[in-house]
């Protein structure tokens, strides 16, 4: 059995510390004990942008970057892609196990029965400006829901908890149809229980006068894969905001209005319709290299390329690659896939993005399926939303029963001036009056 401890020496002081190893990681508050003498703080870690801090212990997303492995609850993405609905990932991240025939048919029932809003959601959706951005709307009425719901509060209560979960799950798809109509001018279309997930979401966006909508088969499919494969990615720039603001204790709707904030930031989930953007600039193949050339000096950025924590090909991407031949069998070939194919060979086969572990990650692909499908770019970080929803929600779960877990607040290392006397406004700016 190897020690599983480390041992520092501090050489401002000559002492030495052993401090334990568990799961490749030291606690930070361990550093706290090195100090130079009783007025010192102890020792901190510093780490912009969590490049090397886990801010949690988590069950619900393994995910190795070297290799390109991403599984929920132990199943990896691509059997779950295969073989299940959206709903039975969803039952899986929240609950640990998937689900039975029995179980799943319950969750399904009782998610479609929230997918209904109120009606002053919708009067307070139509006080947007027409050409309001769907991420913009989206975020604001989640927000609003804390409104309508004040019992969501009660976090502290599991059954109280759980009830806000199925709505927010059921609802997400609603409020962004809305979104997507209310841009159009279009009447809103309220949810049908009868219809699956996934298709309920294409009848609220785009039924017209049918009575009953019926989603072509291939392209709900492909959907719901795409949710699938959206629904969770462990600790990323949405899902630590999940955590931090769900820490103060706040209601989850303010709260997942915190990490669709985050999401659609054009480095996080707003880079699928970054994406679409630089592909209609480029324009055509032959214009690629040069293209490259400009990222490669420092001047663009490949959009859709590069990963904090894939250092590999991200598996999510394969699997799209795969789902986007599918859906072009129906709606026919959107061309921006052979721009994009091609941009990713220049890519992989140039020294620049090999040397920097670049590859394609889950935005490259997707905007270009959801394009075809008939979705503009400024919905595409909405269709990201949507079953991200899910992941938020188990990690903030999963955060409020770890008793380990407290307010998150982290340190800062402070730069700023030392102690100085205030400063009367009539001798500003006279610096040697001031005795400055
Ligand atoms: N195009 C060109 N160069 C890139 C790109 C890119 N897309 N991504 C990273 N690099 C370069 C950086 O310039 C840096 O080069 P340097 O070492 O010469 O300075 C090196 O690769 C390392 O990149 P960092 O910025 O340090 O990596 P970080 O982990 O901080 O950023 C991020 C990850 C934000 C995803 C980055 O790769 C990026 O901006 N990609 C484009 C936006 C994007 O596709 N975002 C979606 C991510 S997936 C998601 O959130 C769902």
């Amino acid at each position: 059995m190897p020690n599983e401890t480390l041992t520092i020496i501090d050489n401002r002081t000559e002492q030495t510390y052993s401090i334990p190893i568990s799961r490749g990681t030291i606690r930070a508050m361990d550093l706290r004990q090195i100090k130079t003498g009783p007025e010192d703080f102890g020792l901190m870690t510093y780490d912009p942008a969590f490049m090397n801090t886990a801010s949690c212990q988590s069950a619900i997303t393994y995910l190795d970057g070297d290799k390109g492995i991403l599984r929920y609850r132990g199943y990896p993405i691509e059997q779950l892609a295969e073989h299940c609905t959206f709903l039975e990932v969803a039952y899986l991240l929240l609950h640990g196990e998937l689900p039975t025939t029995e179980e799943l048919e319950n969750w399904s029932c009782e998610v479609m029965h929230h997918a209904m809003t109120h009606e002053n959601v919708k009067k307070f959706m139509d006080g947007f400006h027409h050409d309001a951005h769907p991420m913009g709307v989206l975020i604001s009425t989640v927000a609003a829901l804390s409104t309508f719901y004040p019992d969501a509060r009660n976090i502290g209560d599991p059954k109280c908890r759980r009830k806000q979960i199925i709505r927010l799950i059921g609802k997400m798809p609603t409020l962004a149809a809305y979104a997507y109509r209310h841009r159009l001018g279009l009447p809103y279309v309220y949810p049908d229980p009868d219809l699956g997930y996934t298709q309920n979401y294409m009848n609220m966006l785009w039924r017209r006068t049918e009575p009953k909508y019926a989603a072509n088969p291939v392209l709900a499919r492909a959907l719901e894969v795409l949710f699938i494969l959206h629904a969770d990615h462990e600790q990323n720039c949405s899902t630590s905001a999940m955590r931090a603001v769900g820490s103060s204790q706040a209601d989850p709707f303010a709260t997942a209005a915190a990490a669709i904030a985050a999401l659609s930031g054009p480095l996080h989930g707003g880079a699928n319709e970054e994406v679409l953007r630089m592909l209609d600039e480029i324009g055509s193949k032959d214009r690629i290299p040069a293209f490259v050339e400009q990222v490669k000096y420092g001047k663009r950025k490949l959009m859709g390329f590069g990963h904090r924590v894939y250092k590999n090909y991200d598996p999510r991407a394969r699997i799209i690659k795969r789902v986007a031949e599918e859906v072009f069998e129906v709606t026919g070939r959107n061309p921006k896939i052979d721009i994009a194919l091609d941009l990713e060979r220049i890519a992989l086969s140039d020294e620049y993005f090999i040397k920097r572990k670049l590859y394609p990650n889950v935005d490259f692909y997707s905007g270009i399926i959801y394009q075809a499908m008939g979705f503009t770019p400024d919905q595409f970080t909405v269709l990201f939303g949507i079953p991200r929803t899910v992941g938020w929600l188990a990690q903030w779960q999963e955060m409020l029963e770890d008793p380990e877990q407290k307010i998150a607040r982290p340190r800062q290392i402070y730069t700023g001036q030392d102690k100085r006397d205030f400063v009367p406004i009539t001798l500003r700016g006279q610096r040697e009056l001031a005795g400055v």
